[in-house]
Order: structure tokens, then C-alpha cells, then sequence
């Protein structure tokens, strides 16, 4: 399977628009050791022309332009064959919007996401007017919090998705008391190279349930919004912590880097959905180089793998 990570950044992008934090001041000045990201969002395919895009970020449009792969082949036409939700967040689901003219659009996502996309951000209603997303079913719900399934055009690929503790969007009737199906991760096996990636970019609590899939993967993809919980907070920028949003940090007991140097020294680990605060993102930081020696990579837009 081909991957491309099309937006390596969290909610906001690198630099955020409204932000000058030191990261995003650098950016903006076009700092070489502060490459700018946009919005979390990855693309796969098996035969590199059919792509099924793992969340649908508000940068869409500047990432397809960006990536020749999912160009038109026809007068009109696109590479992107469906669309699969982790979560109903706005950085990962506005994107839809900007499909609007390749509509009707498959789109697989859980029932509580639906829910929220048909409520309190009503993409599906509005959406119909264009010709309407097809939502396919991912069936996380209480007292089902792993699910199998396949994708049509991603033949030979088969897809695991399993319930994330994070938190669901502040336009959710459930934010704050999450249930099975706000959040999902991805165990994604290739059968023709047995190889496998796990993509969990809202990974906020560590289960054994998430831990067990993290295991397995031959590469993991995984949280890396923050440094230290407070981060936002101690920059100013921010009242929230990443334990309130969700997010798992990296640095410190228990944190995200202390997770993956647990698993087995030939797996591949890539941090992804990073928030323009965190210091990793400057390449010269002390962060930057714990992670450097720790073998974690940090993703960056146009990244490829091939599984
Ligand atoms: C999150 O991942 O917690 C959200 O995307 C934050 C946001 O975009 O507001
Ligand atoms: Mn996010
Ligand atoms: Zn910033």
C-alpha cells in the first residue's frame, strides 16, 4: 500500500493564522528550521489511482494541488474514491465541504459521528444539495469497540478500526462524556506484503485495547499534538489542556515517546497531528532532538510510505 501524508499538522495548521507563538513567528518568517504543515489528514491507495483520504482537512485544496497522485485524469474526475472520518473534529472534516463538486462521495465514519456531522456541524444535511455523502457504516458502538472491514477499491487491504478514549468535538452533545465511537483508530494490513500500519492521530489515553494494535504495527502513526500537557497554557496561547481535549503528550511518565519505545525496535514510529506550539517542530529544540534519539520520526507534509 502507498501512503502519503498529505497534512501533518493538528487543528489550526503551522503556522495557525492568528497565532505568534514563537513556532509560528519563525514559520512565518520562513525560518528553515520551522517547516510549515498543514492540516491532519493522510491519503492511501493499493493500485496508486484509487485513494481513499483518512480525514478531510480544511487545507484540502492546497494539498490536492500539492499531490500530483490525486490529480484529475479526465475532464472531470479525482483519484479520491471515499473518505474516512476519525472523528467529527472541524480539522478533519471541513475538507468535505470543498469536495462538494465530486459529490456523491462515500464516506465511512462511526454512527456517533454521523451523528454529530448530521447535527451540531451538519455536513451530511447540507450536502445534499450537492448530490449528498454516502455514509458507509463503521460500527463502533458501546460494547463494540473493534470492527473489521473492507473498502471496494482497496483490494487486498484489510481495515481494523478500534475505539480511541479521546474526546469528542465541543459541538457534541457528548464532549466531555465521550462514548465507543467518538474517536477511532486504524490497523490497516496489507496481505499481499503482510505489512501494517496503525494510524491513530487522536490517540488520548492509552489503553490496552489501543496498546494491542500499536503492538502489532509494522509502522505507527500516532498523536503527537503536544509536548507537555500545559503547553498551550505555559505559551499563553490557550486555556485547554491536551488531557481535556484528548491528546496524550509526549514528553514526560507515561507520556507518548515512554509508549513507543515499548514496542519492538523494528517498528516504524511516526508522530503526526502536531500543534503549531509544540517545540518539535523547531527543528534546533532540545525536543527535537530527544526525539531524533529516540528513532521517533516527525511527519511532514508530502511524507510517503510504501507498505
Ligand atoms: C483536536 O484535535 O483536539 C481538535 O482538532 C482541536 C481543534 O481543531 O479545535
Ligand atoms: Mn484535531
Ligand atoms: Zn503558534
Amino acid at each position: 500500500m502507498q501512503v502519503i501524508v498529505l497534512g501533518a499538522a493538528a487543528g489550526g495548521g503551522f503556522p495557525q493564522w492568528n497565532c505568534n507563538c514563537p513556532n509560528c513567528f519563525h514559520a512565518r518568517q520562513g525560518s528553515s528550521d520551522h517547516q510549515p504543515r498543514t492540516q491532519s489528514s493522510i491519503a492511501l491507495s493499493v493500485d496508486g489511482k484509487r485513494w481513499l483520504l483518512c480525514n478531510a482537512s480544511p487545507d484540502i485544496r492546497a494539498q490536492l494541488n500539492t499531490t500530483p497522485e490525486l490529480w484529475p485524469n479526465e475532464l472531470r474526475g479525482s483519484g479520491i474514491r471515499g473518505v474516512l472520518l476519525v472523528d467529527a473534529q472541524i480539522d478533519h472534516v471541513t475538507g468535505l465541504l470543498s469536495l462538494r463538486e465530486g459529490c456523491p462521495l462515500d464516506v465511512w465514519c462511526t454512527p456517533n459521528v454521523h451523528n454529530d456531522l448530521s447535527t451540531g456541524f451538519p455536513l451530511f444535511p447540507m450536502l445534499e444539495y450537492w448530490g449528498g455523502l454516502c455514509w458507509q457504516p463503521v460500527g463502533l458502538e458501546d460494547h463494540q469497540d473493534v470492527v473489521e472491514f473492507s473498502i471496494p477499491f482497496l483490494p487486498d487491504i484489510a481495515l481494523t478500526a478500534f475505539a480511541l478514549h479521546s474526546n469528542a468535538p465541543p459541538y457534541s452533545p457528548r464532549r466531555g462524556a465521550t462514548s465507543c465511537g467518538d474517536n477511532l483508530g486504524l490497523y490497516i494490513v496489507d496481505r499481499r506484503s503482510g505489512k501494517s500500519l496503525c494510524y491513530a492521530p487522536g490517540l488520548g489515553n492509552p489503553t490496552p485495547l489501543a496498546m494491542r494494535f500499536l503492538h502489532a504495527a509494522d509502522v505507527v502513526m500516532v498523536d503527537g499534538t503536544l509536548w507537555e500537557d500545559d503547553e498551550m497554557q505555559a505559551l499563553g496561547v490557550g486555556t485547554s489542556t491536551g488531557h481535556q481535549m484528548g491528546h496524550l503528550a509526549l514528553n514526560g511518565n507515561g507520556g507518548m515517546c515512554e509508549l513507543l519505545s515499548d514496542l519492538p525496535s523494528s517498528t516504524r514510529r511516526i508522530l503526526i497531528h502536531i500543534n503549531n506550539t509544540n517545540p518539535i517542530l523547531d527543528r534546533t529544540s532540545e525536543a527535537a532532538k530527544t526525539l531524533q534519539d529516540a528513532g521517533i520520526e516527525t511527519a511532514y507534509d508530502g511524507m510517503q510510505l510504501t507498505l
